[in-house]
């Protein structure tokens, strides 16, 4: 347990919240959830399986109807094939994670995670008897991994590599080729898995979007979830995409660990894929780009030092060093004094956090507009 840290941004989003219920008013840039409820055919599709009374446990590796919309998904939007068999749906993302490292870390492994990064993933590892080790990125690299960073962090009991496209804190795409080149290394050095957090996939406004699968190859397991793109956080749906080798043990922890993910959830993802809720989601994404675009060109001219625009996920992952060497309490000052709600550094990681903040585009344009005005009396109060 002392490797598990607590998740900070809850401790931010429950004192906001503790204002909010005191008559304050705040902006909340905080949270790494879309605003928009669930698109109605999912709404009613989770109300139709209830009055149907689906509510029995599904098999442990999800529902066939379900596991086969995944695959067809994969095939019509990126012309990948993919066995549903190989396809395990899991209570969010945050259970597929936990069945892949379940059923690969054994104590004393290695498991190579980005830095800053999505902060479960460390502490996961740490409770399996892993060790994360982190690999620092930085904006003049793209906040990515180079192939030689990771020859030099290859040891003999590494595991996999863990990335996120797009990522979280940092919103940064790594493109196919890019992660061949990665994936290459790690099969060169030993039979490491290359783990692919796809969750903010279909979150991106300037490029193609791509799945890790492409890569084929039998060590890439591809994680995923309702949670971001298809706004379903709190229905509790994922999926994990496995080599043939790993069906049998995911399956195996998931019967011990969960059972299964929700019933009515399970019926209610399906629809999530219907030509309407598709179109939903579409012009949902073009909302988070105007926001996007709004956020960036904001915290550039208060002197928030961003050279290049995130391509995905709803973050950006502002250099805040012209204000503060401790991202912490400028978070804790600007919520106390201006009402506006960040997640400091210090979640993400070792690297640098006190000098990073993390703004999500999760709220409306006003509100994110509120926000900038806030944020620009408290800078010129000279606060922070
Ligand atoms: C990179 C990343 N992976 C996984 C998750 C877990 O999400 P869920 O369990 O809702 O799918 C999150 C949530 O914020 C995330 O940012």
């Amino acid at each position: 347990m002392r490797a598990i840290a607590p998740f900070r941004v809850m401790e931010i989003l429950a004192r906001a919240r503790a204002m909010e219920a005191a008559g304050r008013d705040v902006v909340h840039m905080e949270i790494g959830e879309p605003d928009f409820v669930s698109p109605q055919p999912v709404i009613d599709a989770g109300i139709a399986s209830l009055r149907a009374g689906l509510t029995h446990y599904t098999p442990a590796a999800g529902l066939p109807k379900l596991r086969e919309a995944i695959a067809a998904y994969y095939r019509q939007r990126f012309a990948v094939t993919v066995d549903p068999a190989h396809i395990i749906i899991t209570p969010g993302s945050s259970g597929a994670l936990q069945l892949v490292l379940g059923a690969l870390v054994n104590p004393g492994d290695e498991v190579l995670l980005t830095d800053p990064g999505y902060p479960c993933n460390r502490h996961m590892v740490s409770l399996f008897g892993g060790i994360p080790v982190p690999m620092p990125v930085a904006a003049d690299n793209g906040f990515t991994v180079s192939p030689q960073q990771l020859r030099d962090a290859i040891t003999e009991r590494t595991r996999a590599l863990m990335v996120a496209s797009p990522a979280n804190p940092t919103g940064n795409l790594i493109g196919i080729q890019e992660l061949g080149r990665l994936y290459g290394v790690l099969r060169d050095n030993k039979q490491s898995v290359l783990i692919c957090d796809e969750i903010y996939q279909g979150l991106q406004y300037d490029s193609t979007v791509e799945t890790a699968l492409a890569l084929g190859g039998d060590n890439v397991v591809v994680i995923n979830s309702f949670s971001k793109y298809f706004g379903m956080t709190g229905w509790r749906v994922g999926w994990a995409v496995v080599p043939g080798w790993l069906i049998e043990p995911m399956e195996r922890l998931a019967q011990n660990i969960f059972l299964a993910a929700p019933t009515p959830a399970q019926h209610a993802a399906v629809a999530a894929f219907s030509p309407a809720s598709m179109e939903i989601l579409e012009a949902r994404r073009y909302e988070f780009q105007l926001r996007r675009d709004f956020l960036f060109d904001a915290v550039n001219q208060l002197g928030f030092a961003m050279t290049e625009k995130p391509l995905g996920a709803f973050y950006l992952y502002a250099d805040a060093s012209a204000f503060t060497d401790d991202s912490a309490g400028f978070a804790e000052e600007l919520l106390a004094s201006a009402g506006v709600a960040v997640t400091p550094g210090l979640d993400f990681g070792s690297n640098q956090p006190e000098r990073h903040v993390r703004f999500a585009y999760t709220t409306a344009l006003d509100r994110l507009e509120t926000g900038m005005e806030r944020l620009r009396t408290f800078l010129r109060a000279g606060a922070g």
